[in-house]
């Protein structure tokens, strides 16, 4: 079949196969081999959807930035000087991650804004405000932590400097690796007046619901523990039980605490992980000098977070007197509940209603770049359902139809908010 090349419009998305087209497409970059994708920030792979990004806009008559953090926005001016509305989302992955989560927001941002721009070119009427396609650098914060960086970037809740010398586990900076593959962007990025995203829910609300969108009216309470175990290095064989101090051992009581810390609280109020743990120098023949490791609690009550991890140091502090080793605690990556305005609530409500489908209102528990751009600008963040509500995982799924409904109503979102 070949792709129609007729006036795209919101109304008759002529466009709808070329859009899952391309999204299947750039599913192929960095694929494994249980259908997801392995795409971490600033690997050749991550490259390879950036210049599939930019080939694409400029080829649609977009102007593609890159700002100093390797955030890419591909904009369309209709008015000289006037501020932009921003939609998007990102196109790293987790490893072994899924092919939905973040590319599906950029992917359809891109065809929605063609759609806008076909709109204003037929109407020939001006919009009030420009527009920009934008894919955040390093939301996934797989391999450079923090996560949701370069939207926290723009958005003036971190600093630049900060982020552009943070190492992975190599010892490879932000700085470095956006230099090896040619993201160093001098670009100043477009001045927000509004955000928009559209992602898969990435739980299973819709779905049990039977409900078509998302809009989400506030984001979790969340924050992170970094958890350094420091014990003495020894022989396996060599030494006495009694003498050994084993990071390892004392580590995974601290695992244990962090998951069983959730029972302390009414069922689903916390949700816990340690998802980082390494393990030095693991070696088969050495009792491990140290462990280190990452947990991430979140609740849509920020005192029950903040309860939880009272409890868990309390806990880790025993956990390292009982094995006579030190455990050093950091709080890290804390997000404020926050409540996105509702008049972009009741703008995705509407843009649904026109189109005949269902919508509800929910929290979002995953991190997305629009929490960290709600604190600089107005954001409307918009759920498609996740087939099983699975996520960060290869067997992550959301059918074409809903993909496709989803693109429609982020079409409608981003031409009320440029205003016609
Ligand atoms: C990242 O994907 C997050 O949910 O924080
Ligand atoms: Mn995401
Ligand atoms: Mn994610
Ligand atoms: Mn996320």
């Amino acid at each position: 079949m070949t792709a129609p090349t007729a006036a795209l419009s919101n109304a008759a998305p002529s466009s709808d196969h070329t859009f899952l087209t391309d999204f299947h497409h750039v599913a192929t970059i960095g694929a494994t081999d249980n259908d997801g994708v392995d795409r971490q920030a600033l690997t050749s792979e991550d490259k390879q959807t950036r210049d599939w990004m930019r080939s694409w806009a400029e080829g649609n008559g977009f102007e593609v930035r890159v700002d100093a953090i390797g955030n890419m926005f591909a904009c369309l001016e209709f008015v000289p000087d006037a501020p932009y509305v921003l939609i998007g989302s990102h196109l790293d992955s987790q490893p072994l991650g899924g092919r939905f989560d973040g590319a599906y927001g950029v992917i359809s941002a891109l065809f929605a804004a063609l759609r806008v721009k076909e709109n204003v070119a037929e109407s020939g009427q001006t919009p009030r405000f420009n527009l920009a396609v934008v894919n955040w650098f390093n939301e996934e914060g797989g391999r450079f932590a923090p996560s949701i960086m370069g939207s926290s970037v723009y958005a003036g809740l971190f600093d630049l400097e900060e982020m552009l010398a943070v190492c992975d586990l190599e010892g490879t900076s932000v700085a470095e690796a956006l230099a090896a593959i040619g993201y160093n962007g001098a670009d100043t990025p477009p001045e927000a007046i509004s955000y928009a995203e559209i992602h898969i829910e990435q739980g299973r609300i819709l779905e049990r619901e039977s409900t078509h969108l998302g809009v989400v009216e506030s984001s979790w309470y969340t924050q992170k523990l970094d958890i350094d175990v420091l014990g003495e290095q020894s022989h396996t064989g060599a030494t006495a039980m009694a003498d050994r101090h084993d990071a390892l051992v004392a580590g995974s009581k601290v695992v244990l605490a962090v998951h069983d810390i959730t029972a302390e609280f009414d069922d689903e109020a916390l949700v816990s992980s340690v998802g980082q743990h390494v393990v030095e120098p693991n070696s088969p023949i050495v009792v491990p000098r140290r462990v280190h490791m990452v947990a991430d609690l979140r609740s849509s009550d920020p005192a029950v977070v903040i309860a939880a991890r009272d409890l868990l140091r309390k806990q880790i502090a025993d956990i390292a007197r009982a094995h006579d080793i030190t455990i050093n605690v950091e709080d890290f990556d804390i997000r404020e509940k926050r409540y996105f305005p509702e008049a972009g609530v009741e703008l995705a409500e509407k843009a649904v209603a026109n189109e005949g489908l269902s919508i509800r209102r929910l929290e979002t528990m995953a991190g997305h770049d629009s929490v960290a751009m709600n604190h600089r600008v107005p954001a409307v963040m918009m759920f498609v359902p996740s087939v099983d509500g699975v996520s960060h995982c290869e067997r992550e799924f959301t059918t074409d139809e809903d993909m496709v409904r989803g693109l429609g109503v982020l079409t409608s979102v981003a031409t009320e908010l440029v205003g016609g």
